[in-house]
């Protein structure tokens, strides 16, 4: 791993900078706080609220005074009030354990200026769901200006939204820049780059991927990208009905994109014996949650299964593989893991990857299913990374590259010592 201060897949990071840089300073994070609410309008799941607390801790510990952005689903530009970040900040604010007030203000309003001028130091305020103002995922100007008027310094820590080319994760770095500021990876997004970015980009060997998700063309960037490099790809999931065809075998009424059967044949050929499908599945009449699946070979499945899960040979195969790995990736579950009686392949993976971190290997999550199915199961603090990013972390793994992360600072020599002082604020 290279020395902090170099930077992390090629931007400049917060750990980069001194801590009495950042004493006094009024930073303008941006977090992904898009954070699944419960039925009652409190937090559903706080895997991404506590994934901020890093950076913001690091930053009250080091005296700065800290204005927090985020979205908060999709608001489409209107003021929808169950979509207020309040009870988010109520969470943030026990995760953190300290205050964390939310700004109604809009961000051009004189009076949030002022009141962010008078945060004392180590104080953290969130602003309101920036996607109630249309602003935001048009990349409006205005905004931009308003929001970038409010910190000296931007930390993007938003890696579930950095494949974004808003105001508040592309504009307002590009414009804290142009004013001589400086632009920076927070904590969580350097750990992402770390893994899903410099870790899958020369990866140590053997290299073992895990595919899985319904479709093939959701993940068809992903898998082009990383089938020059891997050792293994292995292929699990609603995607392999369609691998399964371009075999020849039966499906069944399974799930199968007819238009990719020739792409996945493609994929095989390239591929060689570095692709391995699953052997055997589970199937059922239908995908209900109250069936008791029937264990069956690939080539047994009849014309009225359908597949819902990898079988018990594929689980054991499968792991076999991830043993023998030194770097395994996952992404996309290997059945209908939302449903018990199909939940065993997705299950399967997650404890073999676990088990390969636990003896040295290096075991990364992406996010999405796989993430949620990773937590479920109690397994996240045993892998090495879990990606907090959806799209973000498919676009990473894909070699495409992030508006969020475009917009920093380059990684440069003097190791981040100084930040430059805008003083718009104070
Ligand atoms: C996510 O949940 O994937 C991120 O927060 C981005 O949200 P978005 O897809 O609404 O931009």
């Amino acid at each position: 791993m290279p020395a902090p201060d170099a930077g992390v897949a090629g931007v400049r990071t917060l750990s980069g900078l001194t801590p009495a840089s950042l004493a006094g300073t009024t930073v303008l994070v941006r977090s992904d706080l898009n954070v699944p609410l419960d039925d009652d309008g409190g937090v559903g799941d706080r895997t991404r609220i506590d994934a901020s607390v890093p950076t913001l801790r690091h930053l009250v510990g080091a005296g700065a005074k800290v204005v927090v952005m985020s979205h908060l689903g999709r608001p489409k530009g209107e003021v929808r009030p169950e979509l207020s970040l309040a009870p988010v900040a109520r969470a943030l604010s026990e995760a953190l354990g300290r205050d964390v007030l939310l700004a109604r203000e809009s961000p051009g309003d004189p009076a949030l200026r002022t009141r962010v001028a008078g945060l004392p130091e180590g104080a953290v305020l969130l602003l309101e769901n920036l996607r109630f103002l249309p602003g935001e995922t048009a990349n409006d100007a205005g905004l931009v200006e308003a929001l970038a008027a409010l910190g000296d310094l931007y930390v993007q820590d938003a890696f579930g939204t950095a494949h974004r080319a808003h105001a508040s994760t592309e504009g307002v770095p590009k414009q804290v820049r142009a004013r001589g500021g400086a632009a920076v990876a927070g904590l969580l997004v350097e750990r992402e780059l770390r893994y899903l970015g410099e870790a899958l980009a020369d990866p140590e060997r053997p290299f073992v991927a895990v595919m899985g998700g319904a479709k093939i063309s959701g993940k068809i960037d992903v898998i082009e990208a990383i089938l020059p490099r891997v050792d293994r790809l292995l292929v699990g999931g609603a995607m392999a009905n369609t691998f399964f065809r371009a075999l020849g075998l039966d499906t069944g009424k399974s799930l199968v994109e007819e238009d990719r059967v020739s792409m996945a044949a493609d994929l095989m050929e390239e591929a060689g014996d570095r692709l391995i499908l699953p052997v055997d599945c589970r199937v059922a009449e239908d995908l209900d949650s109250g069936r008791t699946p029937r264990v069956t070979g690939r080539d047994e499945v009849g014309a009225e299964d359908v597949i819902g899960d990898m079988g018990p040979e594929s689980e054991a195969l499968f792991a076999s593989e991830i043993e023998s790995a030194a770097t395994v990736v996952w992404n996309g579950p290997m059945g209908v893991f939302e449903s018990a009686p199909f939940a065993d392949g997705t299950l399967a993976i997650a404890r073999a990857m676990a088990a390969r971190a636990e003896r040295g290997g290096t075991s990364i999550v992406g996010g999405g299913d796989s993430a949620a199915a990773v937590e479920g199961a109690g397994l996240t603090g045993q892998m090495t990374h879990v990606s907090t990013g959806g799209g973000a972390s498919l676009d990473l793994m894909a070699g495409r590259e992030l508006p969020g992360i475009q917009a920093l600072d380059p990684a440069s020599a003097d190791g981040g010592k100084a930040p430059s002082h805008a003083s718009e604020v104070e």
